[in-house]
């Protein structure tokens, strides 16, 4: 190795405290010694060196500097009095150096930096790694060892660049795993929609550098059951979390036994709690609980849940004794939890407390690009269910993907409707060829699901108005009608422009009857208002 060019050559180390130190008589001559080693090789001339050295080293240090001197004249000496705490304790080491480091006046147009990580403790030399690969350094690695045959005292050197191709295609390794997460979380579908793939990025960024909880919203069929299983599965390759994945769909935690199924029940707890039980969040621990349609939680159990995420404590059902509780959480939702806060059934702090990392998968209709990315992998899926080889022949591909990219093609149950209509076409396929008159077929039965289904959406939802609870007290007959009164109220300006239309048949048989006061009348039946459905928010 050459000294390069006209910069000046300066080496930057820790004193070893064991190794540089061979005592003071002639002997010491006799030995390698790592620092001292540097200064009696034939092809590196050191034009200055830096040596760190803590108080309690001083005459060592003296000694050292002085032994260099001896063995290259040219190279000028210079000593630094540094402190660390406790050499083996990572932060205070990385503090210290970084110290160093920030107020030393790098020129690097005119000297090159050689930073010598074979002394000092091995805590000692990651954090010299990390600071020239953070570029806090602007040098490389000097690694110095023994010769093998113990001939010469001057040993070996080594000199790592971490700008050198061979260190950036270790990096480029680094990159590619960094792929194959998001390849991972993506199932290895080739997703082409800008808004999804960057999303995905971030999720698994987020899933491999955090443990807060992470909120998953999006319409049903989205994937979000399925994308929560995969941030587990991912975390589980690298090692993140030990734990179980615990899925559970809240809508199905009704009730009494709702706090006792997620945070369990001591011994006697109730009637009937014969035995002590272990609830969902301590079958999660080291691992991660996944809270399926979490908006369904009752409001006991979402405080209980705050508590036991923020003072990662909780009481089983009739225990005094608080639990330790130690998993990580994801919620998916399909409702608005904004929306149910304001209406009283969501915790806002709750609320608050998940919605850190919050992502809403967007349906299929908002990706369409994606559709046959999708469609290819529905089809390979079913290949392997079946065992045999399933495809479209051309024109029948053709037909279907320009179906699937209609507008009023609403794919509003996402995922479950493209993997419904994939499973439709293979099974009635002979041969496992899909052809024109098979994809003809399976649009029409599409399109018309989606209109039935549009047509019950188009209506408001009751739950803007009403708590779970009063929904469950309203008879179904009613809540059809009062749906579609709701809705032509919310068309109509004015309460008598709604009152007219509702009302329309008998308005022509008698002319004096006050629509308004029938329309008001109706409404208070259910507690509501006029103005209030005009405004849900409000
Ligand atoms: N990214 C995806 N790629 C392919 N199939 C998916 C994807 N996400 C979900 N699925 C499939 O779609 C169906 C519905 O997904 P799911 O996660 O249950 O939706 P959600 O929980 O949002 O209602 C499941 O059969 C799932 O395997
Ligand atoms: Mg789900």
């Amino acid at each position: 190795m050459k000294t390069s060019g006209t910069k000046k050559t300066v080496v930057i180390g820790l004193l070893g405290t064991v190794m540089d130190k061979r005592g003071k008589g002639v002997k010491r001559w006799n030995s390698w010694r790592p620092t001292v080693g540097i200064f009696m090789q034939e092809d590196l001339l050191v034009d200055r060196v830096e040596l760190l050295h803590d108080d309690r080293d001083n005459r060592l240090a003296n000694n050292v500097g002085a032994d260099i001197e001896s063995v290259s004249p040219s190279t000028e000496v210079g000593l630094h009095n540094i402190q660390f705490r406790d050499p083996w304790d990572f932060e205070n080491v990385y503090s210290t150096l970084l110290d160093f480091v920030e107020s030393y006046p790098f020129k690097p147009e005119e000297e090159r930096y050689l930073i010598h990580i074979t002394t000092g403790t091995h805590v000692a030399q990651i954090c010299w790694f990390l600071l020239c690969e953070a570029n806090y350094i602007p040098g490389s690695l000097l690694q110095t060892s023994p010769d093998r045959g113990d001939k010469s005292v001057a040993g070996n050197y080594h000199i790592i660049d971490l700008d050198l191709s061979k260190y950036d295609a270790i990096s480029s390794r680094f990159k590619r795993q960094q792929l194959e997460g998001t390849e991972f979380l993506k199932s290895g579908i080739a997703t082409r929609n800008h808004r999804f793939n960057n999303m995905i990025q971030q999720i698994e960024r987020v899933a491999i550098r955090s443990q807060a909880p992470i909120l998953i919203t999006g319409p049903t069929g989205a994937g979000k059951s399925h994308l929560a299983k995969k941030i587990y599965e991912l975390k589980h390759k690298r090692s993140l979390v030990q734990g179980e994945f615990v899925a559970v769909n809240c809508a199905t935690l009704r009730g009494d036994s709702a706090m006792s199924a997620l945070f369990g029940h001591s011994r006697g707890a109730f009637t009937g709690a014969q035995t002590a039980r272990k609830g969902l969040l301590t079958k999660a621990t080291e691992g991660l609980l996944f809270l399926d349609e979490i908006g369904e939680l009752g409001l006991d159990e979402q405080a209980m849940l705050l508590h036991a995420i923020e003072e990662k404590t909780f009481y089983p059902v009739g225990s005094d004794n608080p639990v330790i509780s130690d998993f990580q959480l994801i919620a998916g939702t399909n409702r608005d939890l904004q929306k149910q806060v304001q209406g009283g059934t969501f915790r806002e702090d709750l609320l608050a407390r998940i919605n850190l990392w919050s992502y809403q998968l967007p349906g299929l209709k908002d990706r369409r690009e994606d559709i046959e990315p999708n469609l290819d992998f529905e089809l390979l899926k079913i290949e392997q269910q079946m065992g045999h080889k399933v495809s479209f022949n051309k024109a029948a591909r053709q037909r279907f993907i320009e179906f699937s990219q209609q507008t009023d093609s609403l794919w509003s149950g996402n995922f479950r409707d493209l993997n419904a209509c994939v499973q439709r076409m293979a099974t009635l396929s002979d041969g496992g060829r899909i052809n024109e008159a098979l994809v003809t077929e399976e649009c029409e039965r599409l399109k018309q699901y989606w209109q039935k289904s549009h047509q019950d959406d188009a209506l408001p939802a009751l739950d803007e108005f009403f708590t779970p609870e009063q929904i469950t007290e309203i008879d179904l007959f009613d809540q059809l009608q009062l749906r579609q009164v709701i809705a032509i109220c919310q068309e109509s300006r004015t309460m008598s422009d709604a009152g007219r239309q509702l009302f329309n048949r008998s308005r022509l048989k008698k002319s004096s009857t006050n629509d308004s006061h029938r329309l008001r009348q109706y409404l208070s039946k259910f507690g509501l208002s006029f103005e209030e459905l005009q405004n849900p928010r409000a």
